[in-house]
């Protein structure tokens, strides 16, 4: 059945009221438009809610029976596409509560004993946030595993290392990955940690001050696997924390995507040629033929500010608000749909980016890797084992590249006694000092990019994303 319409004019409020809205401020009130994507938990929360009432005595037993059978059956009319509210019934809250009524007669009325729209509210939003933020740590592991499995591809490929964007020392491709890797480990932290204080029930808070209905909140709270509830009324209905918090690690997670993007943009660019990009997530020009754009990392890259726009919109909109529950909260709800939404969008495409959108050019890597001058420090610390203090040796070497520089000429392919006018301490194992792999497999310090400190960091996230287990 189609939901009845109600009348434009016929009012939800009480008969204090004896106009019906302008129709342009209908307009301008409603959230219905978008809201509706609270249905499911507005749902959950009525159905529990309902019980409760029953269990408490408030209404009969039978009573919530015949109101939860009213409840499942809007979810089932919504199911089939048949639950389609306009304007007029403003919120999903509303909505809901008018098909109720029409369905179940003067029974449907009851439903709302004890409960205002404000802790309804709160209650959607915090079920909605909470599922969703699983959906992103699910997320969240796809987009590691996709680039764990190209870090495991690349254990022993090489490739420069940067500061400044400059040529600084060659480092393990998939050490470089990792990094990324871990980025999202503390993502997945602090989303769990705010799960923590999104999963908090106002639900009987009622409008702020609690409610004489000798109602049950801890019944409600367990039913919704809520794990704990608000110990203030005001707070628990004026609380947006939890959104602002939320918010935050997204906007985290987006930096962290964007970074990566920029990299990957770079990579694929003729300059750096790093990468391919395959035909699964690239787009070609209108207009040049011989082009391949990375789309995907550009729009992931750009639509990071979205969730940073998110982030201030909240935080502006709460600032200002005294207690309680003020109508600009229903300007929450945009921002986290969109927030959710672009966060979840771009950790999927950024996964199948890694999984099946591009793939690194080891040769290239290679020839990379072994013209520069990336191995310097390792002529400086070579000088260093021989006993010579670091700050000499590093002026020794500078000296030298500036000549290398000026004769065009790699370190690799001087002569010994180039090295040996130099400084006596060098011998001829100073090329293989100095030799790409070398220098990496040299570096392994706790968490550097020696193969075998990089072997252990994989260890640890496989074993990570293989029982689910977070960083601590
Ligand atoms: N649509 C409203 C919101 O999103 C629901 C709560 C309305 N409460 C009220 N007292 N007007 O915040």
């Amino acid at each position: 059945m189609a939901s009845d319409p109600i009348p434009t004019g016929t009012t939800t409020w009480s008969d204090r009221f004896d106009q019906g809205l302008h129709p342009a401020i209908e307009r301008f009130n409603a959230s219905i438009g978008f809201d509706l994507e609270l249905l499911e938990q507005d749902l959950d929360g009525s159905v529990a809610h309902a019980r409760m009432l029953g269990r408490c005595g408030v209404i009969s037993e039978a009573e919530a029976l015949e109101l939860i059978r009213g409840l499942q059956q809007v979810r089932a009319e919504a199911a089939a596409g048949q639950f389609n509210p306009g304007l007029e019934a403003e919120d999903v809250h509303f909505a809901v509560e008018h098909r109720l009524i029409a369905l179940l007669g003067p029974l449907g009325k009851k439903l709302h004993t004890g409960r205002s729209r404000n802790d309804q509210v709160g209650t959607d939003v915090r079920l909605w946030l909470r599922s969703q933020i699983d959906l992103i740590d699910g997320a969240l592991v796809r987009f590691e595993r996709a680039l764990l499995a190209q870090a495991e591809a690349h254990a022993s490929t090489l490739i420069p290392g940067y500061t400044h964007l400059q040529r600084a020392q060659p480092v393990c491709l998939a050490h470089h990955l990792l990094a990324y890797i871990e980025m999202a480990e503390r993502d997945r932290s602090r989303l769990a940690d705010v799960r923590q204080r999104v999963n908090i029930s106002p639900l009987g808070a009622a409008a702020l001050a609690g409610t004489p209905v000798p109602i049950d909140r801890r019944q409600t709270a367990e039913e919704l696997g809520f794990d704990e509830v608000y110990a203030n009324s005001l707070d628990a209905v004026s609380d947006r924390d939890f959104a602002v918090e939320f918010m935050a690690a997204a906007s985290l997670v987006m930096v962290h995507l964007s970074r990566l993007s920029e990299e990957v943009v770079l990579w694929a660019s003729e300059e750096f040629g790093f990468i391919s990009l395959t035909d699964r997530c690239a787009t070609g020009s209108s207009l040049m033929p011989q082009k391949k754009n990375p789309d995907v990392p550009e729009l992931v890259r750009g639509k990071s500010g979205r969730v940073f726009g998110h982030l201030m919109g909240l935080l502006t909109m709460i600032k200002g608000l005294p207690l309680a529950y003020n109508k600009d909260f229903q300007e929450d709800k945009e921002a986290l749909f969109d927030g959710v939404r672009t966060c979840r969008d771009c950790l999927e495409a950024m996964a199948i980016l890694f999984e099946e959108g591009l793939e690194f050019r080891p040769q290239r890597l290679e020839a990379a890797v072994a013209s520069d001058f990336s191995n310097a420090t390792d002529v400086a610390d070579y000088l260093v084992a021989k006993g010579i203090p670091f700050r000499e040796a590093y002026q020794l070497v500078g000296g030298l590249v500036k000549t290398c520089l000026a004769e065009q000429v790699l370190l690799k392919d001087l002569p010994l006694e180039r090295w040996q006018q130099l400084h006596p301490g060098f011998e001829a194992d100073i090329y293989a000092a100095i030799a790409p792999r070398q220098v990496v497999a040299a570096r392994r310090s706790e968490g550097g990019t020696a193969f075998d400190q990089v072997e252990r960091q994989l260890q640890r996230i496989r074993t990570r994303l293989a029982t689910g287990a977070q960083k601590g």
